[in-house]
C-alpha cells in the first residue's frame, strides 16, 4: 500500500504505521485473535476487516452524535486513519449488566443482572501485571489522568454507553459492557482512541442471550464458530457482507 510507510508499533491485534500526513497515523487491524492477556492466541481469517469495518462504522456513529474521537476515514478495508494521539495506558469500562470480571471478582451481582446505573471502572493497561483495577486517587497520584480529566471521561463516556445502548438495541443486541482507551490530541483535547468492536465489548442477542462477542472464543468455541459470530456481528452493525 502506497500510503502505508513506517511501522511505529505493534500490538496484538493492531499495527501503528506512519503517515504522510502531519499529525494522522494509520492503523491496520490483524486477523490475530487473543485472550487472558495474550496467552490464548489465534488466527482468524477476515478478523482484521470485521474489527476495522465495525471499528469504523462505531467511530462515525460516534462523531456525528459529538463525541470526540480519533476517527478519520478508512484507507482500505483493514486499515484506518486517525489522529495521533498520545495514547493514556488506561482502559476505561463500563458496565450495564453484570458479566465477566464484574461477577469474578466480587459476590454483589449474578451474571446477567442489570446494575441500577452504568458502572465505570478503570484498569492499568499492561499485561505483565494482568490490568490491576484503579481507582480515582491512583489515577491521580500515578500522575495517568488529572481529577478535571477523570470527570471528562467519565462524562464521554456515559454518552458512549447511551449512544451505543440505543443502536445496538435497535439492532436486536443488548450492550451488556464495553471498554475505551482515551488519548490526548496535540492539543490537549481528550478522544475516544484505539478501536471500537467486538473484541471490546460484551453483545448479547436480546432474543436468546446469546453471545455475539469476543467472548464465545474466550469460552473456547471453536474457530470456525467463532468466526462465524464475528460475520453475524458484523452484518447487523455494518448492514452488509465483509469483505
Ligand atoms: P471484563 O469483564 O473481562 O473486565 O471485561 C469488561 C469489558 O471490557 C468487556 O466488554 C471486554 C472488555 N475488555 C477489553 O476490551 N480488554 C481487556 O483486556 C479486558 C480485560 C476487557
Ligand atoms: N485480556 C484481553 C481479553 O481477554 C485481551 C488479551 O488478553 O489479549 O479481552
Amino acid at each position: 500500500m502506497k500510503t502505508l510507510l513506517r511501522k511505529l508499533a505493534e500490538g496484538k491485534t493492531k499495527i501503528v504505521y506512519a503517515s504522510s500526513v502531519e499529525d494522522e497515523v494509520l492503523l491496520k487491524f490483524k486477523d490475530d485473535v487473543t485472550a487472558l492477556d495474550g496467552k490464548k492466541h489465534d488466527i482468524l481469517p477476515g478478523k482484521g476487516v470485521i474489527n476495522a469495518g465495525v471499528s469504523a462504522k462505531i467511530f462515525s456513529l460516534l462523531r456525528r452524535r459529538g463525541i470526540p474521537t480519533h476517527f478519520i476515514g478508512m484507507v482500505d478495508s483493514s486499515t484506518m486513519r486517525v489522529k495521533k494521539l498520545n495514547m493514556i495506558p488506561v482502559e476505561v469500562v463500563c458496565r450495564n449488566i453484570a458479566a465477566g470480571h464484574l461477577v469474578k471478582n466480587y459476590p454483589f451481582f449474578k451474571k446477567g443482572e442489570k446494575l441500577k446505573t452504568p458502572l465505570i471502572e478503570f484498569y492499568l493497561k499492561n499485561d505483565l501485571f494482568h490490568d490491576p483495577l484503579l481507582s480515582e486517587e491512583h489515577l491521580k497520584v500515578f500522575g495517568l489522568m488529572s481529577k478535571k480529566e477523570i470527570n471528562e471521561i467519565k462524562k464521554i463516556t456515559l454518552k458512549v454507553n447511551k449512544v451505543l445502548s440505543s443502536f445496538m438495541q435497535k439492532l436486536g443486541l443488548q450492550l451488556v459492557d464495553f471498554k475505551l482507551e482515551f488519548g490526548r490530541d496535540k492539543n490537549g483535547k481528550l478522544r475516544v482512541g484505539d478501536e471500537l468492536n467486538i473484541d471490546c465489548m460484551r453483545l448479547w442477542d436480546l432474543k436468546t442471550g446469546k453471545s455475539m462477542d469476543k467472548d464465545v472464543y474466550r469460552e473456547g468455541a471453536d474457530l470456525d464458530k467463532v468466526l462465524q459470530t464475528y460475520v453475524q456481528t458484523y452484518k447487523l452493525i455494518v448492514g452488509k457482507e465483509p469483505k
